[in-house]
């Protein structure tokens, strides 16, 4: 590599990372837990001013609390949040992650924290059911699991990829996709915040398990994760939680 290009590199990740891998005994020294999120995902986690909210905000924010610590939230693009574990720029990542053996090969997973799956959603008239989406353009998120695999449905006339999820929404109700592939409750929730579009959810095309990620190896932290969310688990915390964001308990059964 060229030497200059080496010295930007170097400055760059310099510039991007500033915590280094921390265990436990130092994330609960410094009081503040590093938690990576692509805060454009409502109702899991969104932005209100410049506060990080939502289900799994308050989530991870009860699980900070039975360690002791505070969440410092760090927005980023949902591409680069896993990397930026391993980069040691965040100590958790909290951002609906499905736990796919992909991404088991790159990061730890805690226990799911919730189960849900990808969805259809379109206008009112739009496709909703696999068949029906032969030859239309069907919108995405960079790096979801809905991307990888609205790639890999058979006739799809094409898959647009938007960085954000409220990115590829908007494409939705401005008509520039006849589809999007997203996360069932998030389809529920832009329903409900869109009245006016008509929005319709329609197949389901998988399920999936969502977890907080940590850096691979960091099983101290993974394991005091697990044993936080045990806690609001059973505590109530965590039910009181999902009964404000989704009238029901969202737990995989
Ligand atoms: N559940 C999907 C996945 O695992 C999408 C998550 C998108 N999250 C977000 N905060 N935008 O890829």
């Amino acid at each position: 590599m060229h030497k200059y290009a080496l010295a930007s590199l170097i400055l760059l990740s310099g510039a991007l990372g500033t915590a280094s891998a921390r265990d436990l005994a130092a994330i609960k020294a410094s009081g503040v837990l590093y938690v990576g999120t692509e805060p454009t995902y409502a109702p899991f986690t969104y932005t209100q001013g410049k506060k990080v909210v939502g289900f799994e905000a308050e989530l991870a924010e009860a699980i900070a609390r039975k360690l002791g610590v505070k969440v410092e939230w760090r927005p980023s693009g949902f591409d680069t949040l896993l990397i930026g574990l391993d980069r040691d720029r965040f100590d958790l990542v909290v951002s609906s992650h499905g736990i796919t053996p992909e991404r088991q090969k790159a990061v730890d997973f805690a226990t799911p924290h919730y189960c849900s799956g990808g969805v259809v959603l379109a206008r009112s008239n739009g496709p909703l059911t696999v068949a029906a989406l032969k030859g239309k353009a069907v919108g995405v998120q960079l790096g979801t699991t809905y991307a990888q695999r609205a790639q890999k449905l058979p006739g799809l006339g094409s898959v647009k990829t938007y960085p954000t999820n409220a990115d590829a929404l908007q494409m939705l109700l401005g008509g520039r996709v006849n589809a999007f592939v997203t996360d069932r409750f998030v389809a529920l929730e832009a329903r409900k915040k869109f009245p006016q579009a008509n929005l319709k959810l329609g197949e389901m095309l998988f399920q999936e398990k969502i977890g907080i990620a940590v850096k691979k190896g960091n099983t101290p932290l993974r394991n005091a994760v697990n044993a936080a969310l045990r806690g609001v688990m059973a505590d109530g915390t965590y039910k009181k939680i999902s009964t404000k964001y989704f009238g029901e308990d969202i737990r995989c059964k």
